[in-house]
């Protein structure tokens, strides 16, 4: 098979690695890819996907981001018969749009904050009286992780109505600990990846703003099997069967007292959950992949490394707020026993490789324990280094803290 990879992050690095390893693949396509990418693939630096797919004969593409997916690649690509895993315009929806996705849940009865929408600042007004403090505020549209606000009380309800974009949702907080569940779905069969936590602040503590993700770790031991099959029958199954969702079905979750309820629907796989998650990927991912694009997916298709994996994610000084770029980065070649997935990166005409994004790298590792794998994770860290370089030094703590309380499930 030759394979199409679209994007250029750390998700996309990860997924390009897995693929490398696939004994059904011949060759690796990525647009526009990335430096580290590039080492395993052939980089192509244009958004014609489309044109791509068809001068190199690609067999298979997969999306990596949300936007060539909520614009409509899938729809274009298989109304000329080419495959590629991924949802449909419509289904896309689901993370294209905060009211549309909630609406969705509402009518088929998922498990979700209770909410509320508002088409204007004065509506918006008239709705939070009806919610308690702290209560969330959502912009409908793709935000890039900014469109979300917690206020604590009045005052910063009206200062986030003041900043973010009409329409929005406004709703209940949800307590609890957030699992990050994805499933590969061909339409009718959905196959889950082993769950995974995110930590989307950029401190440690989870203290500071929100980021696209500092870390995260990929552990089986984060749901139980009742849980998996609750979240499979409550929320991803009435999902699949109410659309025929394909492709990677991304449910980022509370898991509150009273269950898991959905907190968004992502249509694509999370960055940086897709590193330790494919790190711990036993069988040929592109069989799996091509299977969901064919209707013919099987849960045999995804079996998995019981040793769980980390991510510690490397990012410029000031981000998610401007960050500097262009500065070198050492060390990547000396690293051992983890693997180094790039995001924000490029090569000078020396051959130097150079910070250009907010996350730069993301080491991963796996190790018989979660605490083996982020040791490992931590010491790869200590060998790389660019000027303003910052990382979270807690990535995996709530599973640890499972670990010594001996419990099992979020
Ligand atoms: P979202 O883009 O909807 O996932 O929101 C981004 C982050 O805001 C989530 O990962 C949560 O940490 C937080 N969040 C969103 N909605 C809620 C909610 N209803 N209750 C508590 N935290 C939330
Ligand atoms: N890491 C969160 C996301 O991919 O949306």
């Amino acid at each position: 098979m030759k394979v199409l990879v679209i994007g250029s992050g750390g998700r996309e690095h990860a997924l390009v690695w897995k693929l490398s390893h696939s004994p059904s693949v011949t060759e690796i396509y990525a647009a526009p890819g990335n430096p580290g990418i590039a080492e395993l693939a052939t980089c192509i630096n244009s958004t014609d996907y489309f044109a791509i797919a068809r001068e190199h004969n690609i067999d298979l593409t997969v999306v990596g981001p949300e936007a060539p997916l909520v614009a409509g690649i899938v729809d274009r690509f298989r109304a000329d018969g080419l495959l590629i895993v991924g949802p449909t315009a419509e289904c896309a929806q689901l993370e294209g749009s905060k009211l549309y996705s909630k609406r969705f849940m509402q009518k088929l009865g998922i498990p979700t904050a209770a909410f509320a929408t508002a088409s204007s600042h004065e509506e918006a007004v008239t709705v939070l009286d009806t919610f308690e403090y702290p209560l969330v505020l959502k912009t409908d549209g793709l935000a890039a992780g900014k469109g979300v606000v917690i206020a604590q009380d009045r005052k910063e309800a009206d200062a986030a109505l003041a900043q973010l974009p009409m329409p929005m949702v406004i709703e209940e907080f949800l307590q609890g600990e957030e699992v990050s569940f994805i499933v590969l779905s061909d339409g009718k069969t959905a196959v889950p990846f082993e769950p995974s936590q995110d930590h989307k602040r950029v401190f440690d503590g989870d203290q500071g703003p929100n980021t696209g993700g500092m870390g995260a770790y990929s552990d089986s031991n984060l749901l139980t099997p009742e849980q998996r099959t609750l979240i499979m029958n409550t929320i991803i199954d009435p999902v699949i069967h109410a659309t025929g969702f394909t492709g990677f079905l991304y449910a980022g979750l509370m898991m509150t007292p009273q269950g898991p309820k959905v907190l968004e629907f992502n249509v694509r796989m999370g960055d940086p959950e897709t590193q330790p998650i494919l790190t711990r990927l036993n069988s040929d991912f592109a069989l799996a992949l091509k299977a969901a694009a064919t209707a013919s997916l099987h849960p045999s298709q995804l079996t998995w490394d019981p040793a769980p994996a980390a991510c510690v994610v490397l990012a410029s000084d000031g981000y998610p707020g401007d960050y500097p770029t262009g500065l070198p980065i050492q060390g990547i070649e000396t690293v051992e026993n983890a693997t180094v997935f790039q995001a924000g990166t490029k090569l000078d005409s020396a051959g130097t490789l150079l910070t250009a994004g907010g996350r730069v790298l993301g080491v991963t590792a796996s190790g018989a324990t979660l605490a083996a794998a982020l040791d490992t994770a931590y010491q790869a860290v200590k060998k790389i280094n660019f000027q303003g370089m910052h990382y979270r030094k807690d990535i995996g703590y709530r599973g640890l803290r499972r670990y010594n309380m001996g419990e099992m499930g979020a």
